[in-house]
């Protein structure tokens, strides 16, 4: 590292000093050079990405000495304590009161760029209500408005993006009125990005000749950006005190489930976590385990095979509280850390990324050649003194779309959904006809405002009412 020089002559002195300065530092030679070869107007555009881009972070972190997180303790996990058992009443009454008093918000991640599906547009518009094809954001934009509707407040829905996903989700909001939320109860918000670098050099990779690879910093970059946007701190002076976290690839997640939410109170927990049954040693879910007393999430990529395939004597996996990535936070915990400054650490990873070289060729790679880096927001976990994991049904809770075709797609997610409205209707007494719970189809859909729950469709439903699927059961079709 000492003594280094830049082995390429610096350009033409127009480029921002304290940049270039700072370039050079991060030994980003290959920037510089690609610069000299640049037209004034694409410098411009470089020279602006840059001043957003932090590269010395990024360098520092390929050098092997940035704030990056250490290996999983492996050897000092326990099995954690896990609550289970029958919904109680207190709980649930626990959960109302809050959402009435409107002490709760509802916080989306949206900002991954949904690589695996295949889509270049943000997951959370994609079409996924079996019956009415309603997308994602939509789902869950009903479900958080019939919510406050039941409770007679507003919740605040939080929206985080990237700048992969933001314009095309906003816009999705906007054609569709915010699906008829309050004005200002949805909120936007961005989280921040990283570049990545070429595995072995070090160097800034570039998509275009005049425009850095950059991609989402993990929705672990969830804490700087509300702490960024002011959000977090404007949410405790409004009144809220615990904020309801999920994925947005997730149809089934129950948002701000009140016997959760009581459980969590119950609990004084700072953190809380719904868990579901890992029962597949390869599927990609992450991995709740306790080490020193603390919350630890050990991500799948980093769960040893031979780990993830023992079994105990009752055939179950041995290592099996497996992450929906349904959460809630308490905010004023969540305000301490935001003030404290901890950043969360940086998860290093070998991928592909395809990129223009310095001769100008698009190089598509063929085995890894480049550092990814992303925040990842169960590092947090580590932090918090009280915490408490709940267990959930996997089909109650948890059908995410990541890939598609095959598990944990459209058509899966789709089949989940219906069976899962199907166990609620006739556990309600309906009599469906022509449905086949082991295909899952064909399409059943209850409408959030026809019922949120199960309890509330029994509430809700005609006694002996006799269907036929596919059918949708909302305000007009359902009297
Ligand atoms: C994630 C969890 C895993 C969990 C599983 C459940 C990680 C690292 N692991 O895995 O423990 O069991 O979900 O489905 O997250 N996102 C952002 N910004 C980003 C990156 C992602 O907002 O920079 C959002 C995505 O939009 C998505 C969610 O985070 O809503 C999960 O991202 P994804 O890449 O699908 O995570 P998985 O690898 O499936």
């Amino acid at each position: 590292m000492m003594g280094w020089r830049c082995p390429f002559k610096l350009g033409d002195g127009s480029l921002n000093p304290d940049l270039r300065n700072r370039l050079e530092q991060s030994r980003q030679g290959e920037t510089l050079k690609r610069w000299e070869g640049l037209s004034e107007g694409d410098k411009k555009g470089l020279e602006n990405q840059l001043l957003g881009i932090d590269f010395a972070q990024a360098f520092g972190l390929f050098l092997g000495q940035g704030n990056a997180a250490g290996a999983p303790p492996l050897n000092a996990l326990k099995a954690p304590t896990i609550q289970t058992g029958p919904a109680q009443e207190k709980f649930l009454n626990m959960g109302v009161k809050a959402l009435r008093t409107g002490e709760v918000a509802v916080m989306v991640v949206a900002g991954g760029q949904a690589t695996r599906l295949g889509t270049t547009k943000p997951k959370g518009i994609w079409p996924i209500t079996p019956v009415r094809n309603h997308s994602l954001f939509h789902l869950h934009a009903e479900k958080v408005l019939a919510l406050s509707q039941r409770h007679g407040k507003a919740i605040p829905l939080l929206i985080m993006t990237s700048p992969s996903t933001h314009d095309e989700s906003l816009a999705h909001f906007e054609e569709n009125h915010f699906f008829g939320l309050a004005p200002g109860q949805a909120r936007f918000f961005q989280q921040g990005i990283m570049p990545a670098m070429d595995l072995n050099t070090g160097q800034l990779l570039f998509e275009q000749p005049h425009r850095v690879f950059t991609a989402p910093d993990g929705h672990g970059g969830s804490l700087a950006a509300l702490k960024a946007s002011g959000l977090a701190q404007e949410l405790w002076r409004q009144g809220i005190r615990h904020l309801f976290y999920f994925q947005v690839d997730n149809p089934l997640v129950r948002i701000a489930d009140p016997v959760f939410l009581g459980q969590h109170l119950d609990a004084n927990a700072e953190i809380s976590c719904k868990v579901i049954e890992k029962t597949r040693p390869g599927e990609k879910i992450g991995i709740f385990a306790e080490v020193a007393g603390k919350c630890h999430l050990i991500e799948y990529s980093d769960l040893p095979g031979d780990l993830a395939e023992k079994r105990t004597p009752d055939g179950k996996l041995l290592v099996r509280a497996g992450n929906p990535a349904i959460h809630l936070f308490n905010l004023e915990f969540l305000l301490q850390i935001l003030e404290q400054g901890s950043a969360l650490p940086f998860h290093v990873a070998r991928k592909k990324v395809s990129h223009v070289n310095l001769q100008g060729e698009w190089i598509v790679p063929q085995s890894e050649n480049a550092l990814k880096f992303e925040r990842f927001i169960f590092d947090l976990f580590l932090s918090a003194s009280r915490w408490l994991l709940v267990e959930t049904a996997r089909e109650e809770e948890f059908a995410p779309l990541k890939n598609a075709e095959g598990e944990d797609s459209p058509e899966t997610a789709r089949a989940a959904q219906n069976r899962l409205f199907h166990t609620w209707l006739t556990r309600a007494g309906a009599k469906v006809a022509n449905f086949d719970p082991s295909r899952g189809s064909p399409d059943l859909e209850i409408c959030p405002f026809f019922a949120l729950d199960e309890k509330e469709l029994a509430d809700h439903l005609p006694k002996g009412i006799s269907l036929t699927a596919p059918a949708l059961i909302d305000k007009k079709t359902v009297r």
